[in-house]
């Protein structure tokens, strides 16, 4: 009786800005019951260069929130956050489902015939002790050569974005790795899939460009039948307009979000409802 009541609620997905976005394409399609209550902390954007315990006391702080709303599970749709927060957030939260996201280190490495796979991050989960230990499990497979990207976040997050400036961002980072002989890129921070085809590209049809919201997505599905919190079908959602499905809150200039939705998602979400958030 509790699981079910449960299952009704909408699931959380929590980012710095807009990449989770690309996360939450994923999840719409793959559970296609579900409804979803997005986080956008863009008031603190980037996350990428801020001190470690400031990112997890974020984490901490969005999960109270999102789990008061209330909501059955937590995805934390943000590598940098995953890295920084995801550990304590779990030991909070008990049995309230939290799905974090880390680089594809694992399919890369299996992936290359070249044996040299790149991985572009924010710096902080470059640098961080959880991508380190991801890094050093897959280290017999393949050369990993993670390369963070500072101020790609920020240009990805401009609306209307400059293709231009991004280019112009890209080109040296994709170029060292091409150097190095990399034929597998995966795309470490949930931003970059709005530029994949801008990397694309630059590297060719030779080098594989690999994501993560897929997977993510399937995860979160594995982990709500787990639980027994599936939303049980209904004939509508699935067809329902996809921003009938999602309630979108930011810490930022909710107008601004609005404006970033449409242009990186589709004319259709302009209905969407995005509300100010104060946490
Ligand atoms: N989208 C976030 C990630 O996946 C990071 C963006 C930021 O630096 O705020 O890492």
């Amino acid at each position: 009786m509790f699981e079910s009541s449960r299952a009704v609620q909408p699931v959380a997905v929590f980012d710095s800005g807009v990449g989770g976005l690309s996360v939450l394409q994923a999840m719409l399609t793959q559970l296609p019951n579900e409804n979803f209550v997005f986080l956008a902390d863009e008031v603190h954007l980037p996350y990428g260069d801020k001190p470690q315990a400031f990112i997890e006391q974020r984490v901490l702080t969005l999960c109270d929130w999102a789990r008061g709303v209330p909501t059955k599970a937590m995805v934390i749709a943000c590598n940098t956050a995953t890295a920084a927060g995801a550990t304590r957030a779990r030991q909070v939260h008990g049995a309230w489902p939290i799905v974090g996201i880390e680089p594809a280190v694992k399919p890369a490495s299996m992936m290359t015939r070249s044996g040299v796979v790149g991985i572009l991050a924010t710096s902080n989960t470059v640098a961080s002790e959880r991508f380190k230990a991801l890094v050093e499990r897959f280290d017999p497979l393949a050369r990993v050569l993670a390369v963070p990207c500072p101020g790609l976040v920020e240009l990805i997050e401009q609306s209307p974005m400059d293709p231009a400036r991004v280019q112009a961002r890209l080109a040296p980072v994709l170029d060292t790795l091409l150097e190095q002989g990399v034929d597998v890129i995966v795309l470490g921070c949930t931003h970059y899939p709005f530029v994949r085809h801008l990397i694309q590209a630059h590297v060719g049809a030779n080098v594989a460009v690999i994501e993560t919201g897929l997977p993510v997505a399937r995860q979160l599905e594995q982990r709500l039948k787990e639980a027994g919190l599936c939303q049980p079908a209904t004939t509508l959602k699935g067809e329902q307009a996809p921003y009938l499905r999602v309630q979108f809150f930011t810490t930022g200039d909710p107008a601004a979000f609005h404006a970033k939705l449409q242009a990186l998602m589709g004319s259709q979400w302009r209905e969407a409802q995005v509300s100010p958030l104060r946490v």
